[in-house]
C-alpha cells in the first residue's frame, strides 16, 4: 500500500491570541507549517502531502514551498471542523487513493514532527489491519474535579495516553467513520466510534502541538538544537 499525508491547517488558531492563523506564525525564520510539512515530503516512505486550507485561505500563496519539493499538493476544501477539513481531503483524493492505502493525518500545530516519529508509526503499525497513532504515556496524576473545583476523584494514570498526529489509519476505514462521527476531535475517536482499536505508538514529547504563545517558545527550542 501506499502512504499518504493530510495536513489539516484550515484553522484560524484563536486560542494563540494571534489575528494570524498558527500555522503561518513565523518559527526559526519560517511559516510554523512549514517544518512539519518538511519532515514529510522528505520521509521516503510518503507518497505525498496534501495540506488542507481554507477555502479563503490569502496566505499560502504568499509563502515560498518550492523547496519541499512535488509531493506537496495544497487543497482548498478545509471545512469548519477538523475532521471536515480532514473529510474534505480525503474525498479530494478520492481518485488517487485505494482502499487498503494509508492516510497519515498530521496537525499542521505540530511542526516539531521528527523522520523517527514517521518511520517508527509505519513500521509499527504496517501489520495492522486498522491502524493507530502516535501518543506519550501521561506523566502527570490527573484529578476529576467538581464545578468548584473540590477533587472528586484521582484518575489513575497508568493506562493513560496522550494522543499525538500523526495518525495512520486504511483510507476506506478513515472516510467512513468520519463520514459517521464529525464531532469528533481526532481520528481516532471516529474509529473508535465504528467499533474499532486504533493501536498506539510511543512517541515523545518533543512532538508538542503549538496551543498556547508559550508553546512557540518550546518549539523554538527543540527545533533548534536537533539541527545544532
Ligand atoms: O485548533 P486545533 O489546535 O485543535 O487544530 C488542530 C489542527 O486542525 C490544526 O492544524 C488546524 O489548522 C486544523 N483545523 C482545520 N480545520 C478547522 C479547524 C482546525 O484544518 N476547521
Amino acid at each position: 500500500p501506499r502512504h499518504f499525508a493530510i495536513v489539516p491547517a484550515a484553522g484560524s488558531g484563536s486560542r494563540m491570541g494571534a489575528v494570524r492563523p498558527k500555522q503561518y506564525l513565523p518559527l526559526l525564520g519560517r511559516p510554523l507549517i512549514h517544518h512539519a510539512l518538511a519532515t514529510l515530503c522528505a520521509a521516503p516512505a510518503i507518497d505525498k502531502v496534501f495540506v488542507v486550507l481554507s477555502v479563503d485561505d490569502a496566505e499560502w500563496a504568499r509563502h515560498d514551498w518550492s523547496a519541499l519539493g512535488s509531493k506537496l499538493v495544497p487543497l482548498f476544501c478545509g471545512g469548519a471542523t477538523r475532521a471536515d477539513s480532514v473529510l474534505g481531503g480525503l474525498r479530494a483524493i478520492a481518485d488517487e487513493a485505494a482502499q487498503s492505502d494509508w492516510v497519515l493525518v498530521h496537525d499542521a500545530a505540530r511542526p516539531c514532527l521528527a523522520s523517527w516519529h514517521i518511520d517508527k508509526l509505519i513500521r509499527e503499525l504496517a501489520g495492522e489491519e486498522v491502524g493507530g497513532l502516535l501518543a506519550v504515556p501521561v506523566a502527570d496524576t490527573l484529578k476529576r474535579a467538581d464545578e468548584q473545583r473540590h477533587v472528586v476523584e484521582t484518575v489513575a494514570r497508568d493506562s493513560l495516553w496522550q494522543a499525538q498526529t500523526p495518525q495512520m489509519f486504511r483510507y476506506v476505514m478513515l472516510r467512513r467513520a468520519l463520514e459517521t462521527a464529525r464531532e469528533v476531535t481526532d481520528e481516532a475517536s471516529a474509529i473508535e466510534m465504528a467499533g474499532l482499536r486504533p493501536r498506539l505508538v510511543q512517541g515523545d514529547a518533543t512532538n508538542l502541538k503549538v496551543t498556547y504563545p508559550l508553546d512557540l517558545h518550546l518549539a523554538e527550542w527543540i527545533l533548534h538544537n536537533r539541527r545544532g
